[in-house]
């Protein structure tokens, strides 16, 4: 479904991404791991027209979308969910929801709605009308899964979920993604918790320096003492 091949991208001149290719197809959760800085952001920043590759190519179910505006790839079924606090904390969580609903392209076919968003996250509908800035980070991010579902995306992208999160909120953000895979929903996840992300995915990507250092089937990767060693403080961390 998502295709990129062989992308550069620069933030002013610094190059950044120097030839990065990597595919998802439907149904699947593909793992973006690495460190600090390999450039995990900047792929997904680059996937939907935040950063458009200065070479290379993106398509989209054989669509290329390199060029397209952000808003144009969303409508095509792209959800990005940036990493950190991103919702509107003055507003509760059901106007959060309607806003997003709101913002959702009129023609997309419509799977997710409030009450399906409220099923996947029973906790969400107890608290719609606390303020989302006094959300925990659990529930934080919980909303903001729920807000990139009301878009009805064919793929998610989402940067480093498990980041802040204690290790019990992580094994339920875990249990959510499975549910959200079962319905069929294909999943780019970038990860510093490599563990975390690799017993979802089915393959995975590793970056170092703005290239794909290695690729491989998720059980691959974690039985690789070569990239165990790579990546090593988190799995040793998560274990
Ligand atoms: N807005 C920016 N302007 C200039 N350089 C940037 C910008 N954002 C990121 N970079 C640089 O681009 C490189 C890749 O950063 P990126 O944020 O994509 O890494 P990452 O893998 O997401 O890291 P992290 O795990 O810390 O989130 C880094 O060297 C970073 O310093
Ligand atoms: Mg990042």
């Amino acid at each position: 479904m998502l295709e990129v091949e062989e992308i550069h991208t620069y933030y002013g001149e610094s190059h950044v991404l120097q030839g990065i290719s990597l595919s998802v197809n439907e149904g699947e959760v593909v793992a973006l791991l690495g460190r600090n800085g390999a450039g995990k952001t900047t792929t997904m920043r680059s996937l939907i027209g935040l950063t458009p590759p200065r070479r290379g190519r993106v398509k989209f179910f054989d669509k290329d979308i390199t060029n397209l505006q952000t808003y144009q790839i969303a409508r095509l079924g792209i959800a990005f969910v940036p990493s950190g606090r991103r919702v509107f904390n003055s507003l509760n969580v059901e106007q959060n929801l309607k806003l997003a609903a709101a913002a959702a392209h009129p023609l997309a076919d419509r799977r997710w709605t409030m009450d399906s968003v409220f099923e996947l996250f029973p906790k969400l509908a107890e608290l719609r009308t606390r303020r989302a800035g006094f959300l925990s980070g659990g529930e934080q991010q919980m909303l903001k899964l729920g807000c990139a579902l009301l878009a009805n995306p064919k793929l998610l992208l989402l940067d480093e979920p498990s980041e802040g999160l204690s290790p019990a909120i992580v094994g339920q953000l875990g249990e959510w993604l499975r549910k959200l895979k079962h319905k069929g929903l294909s999943i780019l996840l970038s990860e510093q918790n490599a563990l975390f992300a690799l017993r979802l995915a089915e393959r995975g990507y590793v970056l170092e320096k703005g290239r794909v250092q290695y690729h491989a089937p998720a059980d691959e990767l974690l039985n690789s003492a070569q990239v165990r060693a790579y990546l090593g403080v988190k799995f040793v961390e998560a274990s």
